[in-house]
């Protein structure tokens, strides 16, 4: 039995249990999965959302359901204290409702601390598991209601990639696809690894034949995703490129914009420069996280470029691909940071104007590299983000309005909750646009006259 057959077996046991809950109750029997962090935890929370609708229960977006998910990040400490504050009112709704079913799962259990701090102190959560074994959720919710005890499994890593999952997408029209999981870098401040286990990839059939049933069912959009979509392939039986599986995905009829998340300075290829610049359907958006300016806190960082490797590939990326997007990361405060460290990184920020920068300070996450570091004061920290942040506004308003007056494809992808018979759509290069138009245009791609830029997204109009 392949362990999809066995996890399908466990959907239908959970279904009767549901059913006969339900007959018992005299109404559905409601679920609510709360997704903290990145995509690839989004994209995990549609395979959740996917296995509870199979076995029956209903979705609700309140947290007073009977069965609350959280499937957490921990990436960042204060991912952590946002979580244990959303559990501490859950614990309190269970009080009066006893019957209400409470499961963590994600990144921050797969940190031994955080679960004994759940085990021992949190006697509430009655599920809980990590990010190797979300495919087995319909096996530990069945375990935990035919029995009444709490179920712990946390696997330490994995080798398994599951396939054929049911999932649940949050928009029809778009979808992420996972195409490989973990990360195998150890940048010296970061989690990932520890908690995603090592890096694997899957087949690229698995992936294709993923997309095209994305497209049959109306998917236009998809973004690929992965910690390091760069080194895509390489470990796999018959190795192939990110850049090979790409224009494998091209040629899928249907889609019309690919996307990909995350890349790693160190590992992109001329090869994926060409394959952009020559492809119609890779949107032009490149996110590329510098993390920092300065090679020797690059070098303590250990991620393998210097700041005249990362400007020189951005230049043949600008060069091969004028109309790019670039977004990136930057962590302020990385241990041993010095101002003119600092400074190398605000010079990297003036001379690439990026379209958008996420800035972090730094988190200080055990178990890793730099954990062990002396850490930067925090105010000289604090004082840092904010120049920093206030450069990245200040770029991204002169960059967004770079197109004014184009009209440009749009994918319209909701009505504007702000303002009736307006809608918000999304370019090539990932900025948003507001318009004015009806709501059967949501799922399609539309020309629109950008008009007026708002510092980060735009006004436009559409064209017939
Ligand atoms: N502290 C602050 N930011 C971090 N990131 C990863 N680990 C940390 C940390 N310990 C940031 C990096 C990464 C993004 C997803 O989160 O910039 O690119
Ligand atoms: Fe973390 Fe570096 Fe891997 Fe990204 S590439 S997940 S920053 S270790």
């Amino acid at each position: 039995m392949t362990e999809s057959d066995r996890q399908k077996f466990y959907t239908d046991q959970l279904r009767a249990l549901v059913s006969e809950k339900e007959t018992a109750l005299g109404r559905r029997l409601t679920f609510c999965v709360v997704t903290f962090g990145c995509q690839m935890n989004a994209r995990d929370s549609e395979k959740l959302t996917g296995i509870l609708t199979e076995a029956g229960y209903k979705e609700t977006d309140s947290e007073q359901a009977d069965f609350v998910l959280y499937n957490t990040c921990t990436v960042r400490e204060n991912a952590n204290e946002r979580l244990y504050g959303r559990l501490g009112h859950l614990n309190h709704y269970k009080k009066s409702h006893p019957e209400t079913v409470i499961a963590v799962c994600g990144c921050m259990m797969q940190e031994p601390a955080e679960v004994e701090n759940v085990r021992n102190k949190l006697t509430f959560v009655d599920i809980v598991f990590g990010t190797h074994n979300i495919f087995k959720l319909a096996e530990l919710l069945y375990t935990h209601l035919s029995t009444g005890e709490r179920v712990f499994d946390v696997w330490e890593d994995t080798d398994l990639i599951v396939e054929d999952l049911p999932s649940k997408r949050k928009y029809s029209f778009k979808s992420g696809v996972n195409i490989m999981f973990g990360c195998n870098n150890f940048c010296s401040y970061c989690i990932v690894p520890y908690v995603r286990g090592r890096e694997r990839s899957r087949k690229p059939e698995d992936i294709i034949s993923e997309i095209k049933a994305l497209a049959d069912d109306g998917v236009v959009e998809i973004m690929l995703l992965g910690q390091n979509v760069n080194s895509y392939g390489k470990n796999l039986g018959h190795p192939i490129t990110f850049a090979q599986l790409m224009k494998q995905i091209e040629e899928i009829d249907g889609i019309k914009r690919i996307r990909f998340m995350t890349s790693h300075p160190k590992d992109l290829s001329d090869e994926l420069i060409e394959t952009m610049a020559e492809s119609k359907k890779i949107c032009r958006h490149l996110h590329l996280p510098l993390q920092s300016g300065s090679s020797r806190v690059l070098k303590a960082m250990n991620r393998h470029y210097t700041k005249e490797q990362y400007l020189d590939l951005v230049d043949r990326i600008k060069t091969a691909i004028p109309d790019i997007s670039l977004t990136t990361d930057i962590i302020v405060g990385f241990p041993g940071e010095t101002e003119e460290d600092f400074e190398e990184t605000l010079d990297v920020v003036k001379k690439i104007r990026f379209d958008n920068a996420f800035t972090f300070i730094y988190s200080k996450r055990d178990g890793t590299a730099a954990a062990k570091l002396p850490q930067v004061p925090e105010d000289v920290i604090k004082d840092r983000f904010n120049r920093l942040l206030s450069l990245v506004q200040k770029n991204t308003s002169e960059v967004c309005g770079r197109d004014i007056g184009k009209v440009v494809e749009v994918l319209t992808e909701e009505a504007d909750s702000r303002v009736e018979g307006m809608l918000t759509g999304r370019l090539s290069n990932n900025i948003m646009v507001h318009f004015e138009g009806d709501s059967s245009l949501i799922s399609r791609i539309v020309k629109v006259r950008l008009l007026e830029s708002k510092g980060f997204y735009y006004y436009g109009r559409l064209e017939e």
